[in-house]
Formats: C-alpha cells, sequence, structure tokens
C-alpha cells in the first residue's frame, strides 16, 4: 500500500508533540511480540525532545529496550563524538541513558571512506531483516522517524542528488551542495520498507514545505516518500497548515 499523503496529527506545542509520539511508539513496541521492534530514528535537533523523553521517566522503565532494535536513517560522515553527529547525539541523548543492549543500537559507521561505511551499514541492515532483498509485505522498520528540512530533504535524500534516483542500494551517500558533511542515508526503497513512517515537524519555518510535500510538489525529495504500511504526519500548531 502505498501510501502518500497519509493522516495528520497536529499538537498544541513541541512537548504535545514529543509526549504523543513517547506514547504511541510505547504502545507500538509493547504490542510487537512475533520479533524485535525495530526503528530508523531521525537526526537534526527537532526530534531532539522526543528522544530526551524517552531515556525519562515512566518512558525509561517502560520501553521493552531488550526487545527493540535502533537504526538511524542518515548521518554525516563524521566521528561519532563530533557535535553534529546523529549517531553522537542520539547516543548522548538516548542509548547512553537506557538499557538497550549495545548490539541492539546500530550506529552508522563512521571509518574508512564514505563508501565503505554505506556498504558496512547496508550489510548490518541485510544481516537483521535476514535476506538481501526486500520480500513483500515484509517490513525492515516498524517505525521510520522523519524530519524534513526546509528545502523539502528527509533522511540524507536532497534536491537535485543521483541518490534520489537509488532503487536497488539500502544505504547511499550524499555529498549535499547545501549541507557541509558527506552524508550516508537510507534510500526511498529502504524507508518504503516501514510498517509505519512518521514524518516529524516542528515550527514555523516548515510550515511552507509540509504544505508543498502533502500536495506532492516533486522539487521535494520527501514528496516521494511512501511506506509498506502508513504514512503520518505529526506536527506541532506552528507547523500545521493553515485549515
Ligand atoms: C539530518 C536529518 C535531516 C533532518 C532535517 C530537519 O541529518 O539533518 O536527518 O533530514 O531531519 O534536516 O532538521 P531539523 O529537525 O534540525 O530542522
Amino acid at each position: 500500500q502505498n501510501t502518500r499523503t497519509g493522516s495528520v496529527a497536529v499538537f498544541a506545542n513541541r512537548d504535545e508533540v514529543s509526549r504523543h509520539l513517547a506514547d504511541w511508539l510505547l504502545k507500538q513496541a509493547l504490542e510487537k511480540t512475533d520479533g524485535p521492534f525495530s526503528m530508523a530514528l531521525s537526526g537534526g535537533s527537532t526530534p531532539q525532545g522526543l528522544y530526551g523523553l524517552m531515556a525519562s521517566e515512566p518512558y525509561a522503565s517502560r520501553f521493552p529496550w531488550a526487545r527493540m532494535q535502533f537504526f538511524l536513517g542518515d548521518d554525516r560522515f563524521l566521528p561519532h563524538d563530533h557535535q553534529d553527529s546523529n549517531s553522537g547525539m542520539l547516543q548522548r541523548l538516548l542509548f547512553s541513558r537506557v538499557p538497550v543492549p549495545a548490539e541492539n543500537v546500530h550506529l552508522i559507521p563512521a571509518t574508512g571512506t564514505a563508501e565503505d561505511a554505506a556498504r558496512t551499514y547496508e550489510a548490518e541492515l541485510k544481516r537483521f531483516y535476514g535476506a538481501d532483498t526486500f520480500q513483500p509485505g515484509k517490513p525492515l522498520f516498524d517505525v521510520n522517524l522523519l524530519g524534513l528540512g526546509a528545502d523539502g530533504h528527509t533522511a540524507s535524500l536532497f534536491p537535485g542528488q543521483p541518490v534520489l534516483k537509488e532503487r536497488t542500494a539500502w544505504v547511499s551517500t550524499c555529498v549535499p551542495p547545501v549541507a557541509p558533511y558527506t552524508r550516508l542515508t537510507l534510500t526511498y526503497p529502504a524507508i518504503h520498507a516501514s510498517r509505519h513512517v512518521v514524518f516529524l515537524v516542528e515550527g514555523e519555518s516548515k510550515r511552507d514545505v509540509v504544505a508543498k510535500v502533502r500536495a506532492q510538489d516533486p522539487a521535494c525529495p520527501a514528496s516521494g516518500i511512501t511506506a509498506m504500511g502508513d504514512l503520518t504526519w505529526v506536527l506541532d500548531r506552528a507547523a500545521a497548515p493553515e485549515d
């Protein structure tokens, strides 16, 4: 089912957004009993409130961490202790503060060349999935949490970049002209293999791009995101299109 525009949930402010998402993720994780609950997490600043909330009570002691598997949707190709590393941010805000087994946390490698790191990360995804190609109806992620840039990028799928045409690889490098770092990102097919895709977007500055993507503006890479299951927008009021 290629859900494109999906449903929209709007909350009064960022705290309400984080609380709703933490509650929803907790419910999904607790209800998943036929195997691990896998998530691909977004980088950037928007989701940091959610990550901090998940690492605090009552969530820290309620999530079934040992039955959860964490991946990243993209990262900058930087040492994990670099201030702009998504892997480092997640390690700091979430993974170092909850009892998730280290082997359940799949950070994006930052050693060797960017291409080596992409191949290594892709191999890790395939090992977890248990196959080298996507099986119909078999998601790789239960939840894929995505952010949205003002230029319509999501993960590190930037406008005009070759990675937008990638239909075979699960992970690719991307050197966006606007961002200072080489990126590693899930490709469209890998993001599609998600039971639930959730766009988490907040702030007045994103209102226009949310409206563009929901109208399927082809200039926005996020317009091409589909889900194997459903796609939901979780917004604060500032980012929500005017009714
Ligand atoms: C990244 C993210 C990227 C992010 C958007 C929105 O590595 O930066 O994966 O896709 O989600 O750029 O970023 P903000 O939440 O900081 O606005």
